[in-house]
């Protein structure tokens, strides 16, 4: 194909044009970055048009902006592919453990480090150079394109349902293409079926009206930061499995079937305890390890603090708590209703001596996506061509809400055509993307619309 050949030729480039991208410090969760968010979208929007979109937008929500394109002159045979990305990122806090900064991209070996660099700038701007491509060669895609980025994935995509609704004609597509997940290695592709869903909550532990000498009122007056992490340390049990009444009543048991296909999936326990650091494994021990991280409903607290947290001592007896919460849904579960659960459970839970308030701050349900489409042919295809080997189907645990959001909106499915690697260190320091990868998801993604251009 020309436009592997084209895209084989222009690889250096490729590369300097993404670590020009990920030079943007776009995080989305701090205002002190809203301009680099902005000028992340206008990068974006540049690059699409030099690759021949004849439209690419900056377009307005309520927070960040997303970057829309589209090139329709596949003629009105071919079929639609709406590609998603996200062009914003997690904070790369703790600094101190990176190697190199995380917003200056440095090539070590076969991969490139930076806050961004798997997720999701390296595999979003697969989509720009693929494109590129057949302008370059062919002329057009094989397929009608349209492309939505958006800048605020990292936070839970607050904007993006109300632009979806209010987009519904301009989105209008046969399917979605996201790369924004991994490959269970460098030569064992896979395309991901499910993702896991999210309900996330902030609380706020109150005791004494003000901090307090601990030596004039320690003994007296309760903690609120031992009332909050008696709380949490009740939200599961010694087995693992989260306590909060009614949490597991809608989920959808995994069928024998399913278990059994999981079970012969390739899963490398030292090296996964390699990847994480762990000593150990941990969860329920009615569940296998991969279940566990993909398949089952869990609880983590990504945060807490209260009190006195600078160098140093001092003696305080702290007026507030606080932690974040995050679970991790699966189908049936529903993002609002967990939400509440968890509420009614701690403000229950909670001992006489503290007031506890619940935020909720966001959620989204669960996805799975039929296997069976042309489209997930054409992309079982693309893989096996590029990288010798058919993709096995795997369930993730992360989340990307838009994909839930895309089948009840726009009634497409998605294809998650991964390019990452398991220990990429998504959302850590030294965040990195394995080129190869970058590579052969640029000719996995030509591939992909080549075929499905030529079955639908
Ligand atoms: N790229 C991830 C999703 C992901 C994580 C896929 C791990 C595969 C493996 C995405 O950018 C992400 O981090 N999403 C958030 C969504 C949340 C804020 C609703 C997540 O999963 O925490
Ligand atoms: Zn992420």
């Amino acid at each position: 194909m020309k436009a592997i050949t084209y895209a084989h030729a222009h690889s250096e480039r490729f590369v300097e044009e993404l670590k020009a991208f990920l030079r943007i410090p776009s995080v989305s969760t701090r205002e002190e970055h809203a301009r680099d968010i902005q000028r992340a979208a206008e990068w974006l929007k540049t690059r699409l048009l030099e690759a021949g979109f004849p439209r690419a937008e900056v377009l307005p929500t309520p927070r960040h902006p997303v970057v829309y394109a589209e090139w329709l002159e596949a003629g009105p045979d071919a079929p639609t592919v709406l590609i998603y990305g996200h062009y914003d990122v997690q904070p790369p806090d703790p600094l101190e453990l990176w190697e190199t900064p995380p917003f200056e991209p440095t090539v070590r070996g076969d991969d490139v480090f930076a806050r961004g660099a798997s997720d999701d700038k390296g595999q979003a701007y697969i989509y720009v150079k693929a494109v590129e491509a057949f302008h370059e060669t062919a002329g057009r895609p094989p397929v009608n394109l349209k492309c939505v980025f958006e800048g605020e994935e990292e936070i839970g995509s607050p904007s993006l349902p109300d632009f979806i609704r209010e987009h519904r004609d301009l989105l209008a597509a046969d399917v979605a293409a996201i790369s924004d997940t991994h490959i269970l290695g460098k030569d064992a592709p896979s395309i991901v079926y499910a993702l896991r869903g999210m309900a996330y909550v902030e609380v706020e532990v109150t005791g004494p009206g003000a901090d307090l000498h601990s030596g004039i009122y320690g003994g007296a007056v309760h903690n609120p930061i031992h009332a909050l992490c008696e709380m949490i340390a009740q939200l599961h049990d010694a087995d693992g499995r989260i306590t909060i009444p009614g949490f597991y009543d809608r989920v959808r048991e995994l069928t024998p079937a399913e278990r059994a296909e999981m079970a012969k999936m390739p899963f490398d326990r030292e090296a996964w305890l390699e990847e994480t650091g762990a000593s150990t494994d941990w969860g329920e021990s009615a569940y296998t390890i991969v279940e566990r991280a993909s398949a089952r409903p869990t609880l983590d607290v990504n945060g807490i603090w209260g009190g006195y947290i600078e160098k140093g001592a001092k003696t305080v007896l702290p007026s507030k708590a606080y932690a974040k919460i995050s679970m991790r849904l699966v189908p049936d579960q529903q993002p609002d209703e967990i939400a509440g659960l968890i509420e009614a459970y701690l403000l229950e839970s909670a001992p006489p001596t503290v007031a506890v308030t619940v935020t909720k701050l966001h959620g989204g349900p669960s996805a799975i996506v039929r296997r069976d489409s042309p489209a997930m042919q054409a992309a079982s295809r693309a893989y096996t061509e590029v990288f010798d080997k058919t993709p096995v189907f795997v369930r993730e645990g992360g989340s990307i809400p838009v994909v839930t959001t895309f089948q009840q909106v726009l009634g497409i499915d998605t294809i998650l055509l991964g390019f990452g690697l398991p220990d990429d260190r998504l959302h850590s320091p030294n965040e990195k993307f394995h080129l190869p990868n970058f590579h052969r998801g640029i000719e996995t993604v030509i591939r992909f619309l080549t075929h499905y251009g030529d079955e639908a």
